[in-house]
């Protein structure tokens, strides 16, 4: 059975990012895939602290729950990464777990030498993100952001579902078509993998 991480980036449980990934989620397991749902909010993580104690062996030497979210970033076929749009980036707790993937990084470039661009994607990825705003580059940043993320743990970004004009919690229930969306990738991201 294909294994599929859902990652929660909201600080919101039951906001618009929350509701779209529980959507995609319900699709994927539907389609028969096994699914670890991950809230970040929820876990002790650290930002990176810089310290570079990954060097040696790839692995970040601090102590708290990004080592049991990295094993699961490394095993799982599929990612399905959610998160709000803050400051035309990623959340901080969003953002916190990408920092700390600085050490597959590590690992990938530095111990491995891996020269940029050369190692195929194993892994696909299906990014959600919701915004308040309708600008047109609203998004920009944070996909840039998610896809060099991705590439620490080889997954490439599939499909990118993004929505405007969401705020109050709640919101996306007024488009059930986004939420439908949302269970139609959840079902092809499982039946890719
Ligand atoms: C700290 C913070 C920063 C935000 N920055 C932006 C922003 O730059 N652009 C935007 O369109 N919306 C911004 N928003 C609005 C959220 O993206 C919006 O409320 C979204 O629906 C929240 O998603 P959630 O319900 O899944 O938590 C911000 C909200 C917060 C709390």
């Amino acid at each position: 059975m294909p294994r599929l991480l859902a990652i929660l980036g909201s600080p919101r449980r039951k906001g618009n990012t929350a509701l779209l990934l529980q959507e995609a989620v319900r699709g994927a397991r539907d389609a028969g895939a096994q699914v670890e749902e991950v809230v970040l909010r929820d876990l002790k993580m650290s930002p990176c602290l810089e310290i570079y104690g990954c060097k040696k062996t790839g692995r970040c030497v601090i102590d708290d729950d990004f080592q049991r979210i990295s094993d699961l970033l490394l095993s799982s076929r599929g990612i399905i990464l959610a998160s709000p749009i803050f400051f035309y980036s990623v959340s901080a707790h969003t953002k916190i777990l990408m920092d700390r993937c600085q050490s597959l990084w590590v690992k990938k470039y530095w111990i491995e030498k891996t020269p940029f661009g050369t190692r195929d994607a194993a892994k696909r990825a299906l990014f959600i993100s919701v915004g308040a705003t309708r600008g047109k580059k609203l998004f920009d940043g944070v996909l840039l952001t998610v896809k060099y993320f991705l590439d620490t743990f080889d997954a490439e970004l599939w499909k990118s579902l993004l929505y405007r004009g969401l705020d109050f919690e709640g919101d996306v229930r007024k488009h059930p078509e986004y939420l439908e969306e949302a269970y139609q990738a959840g079902k092809e991201i499982a039946g890719l993998l």
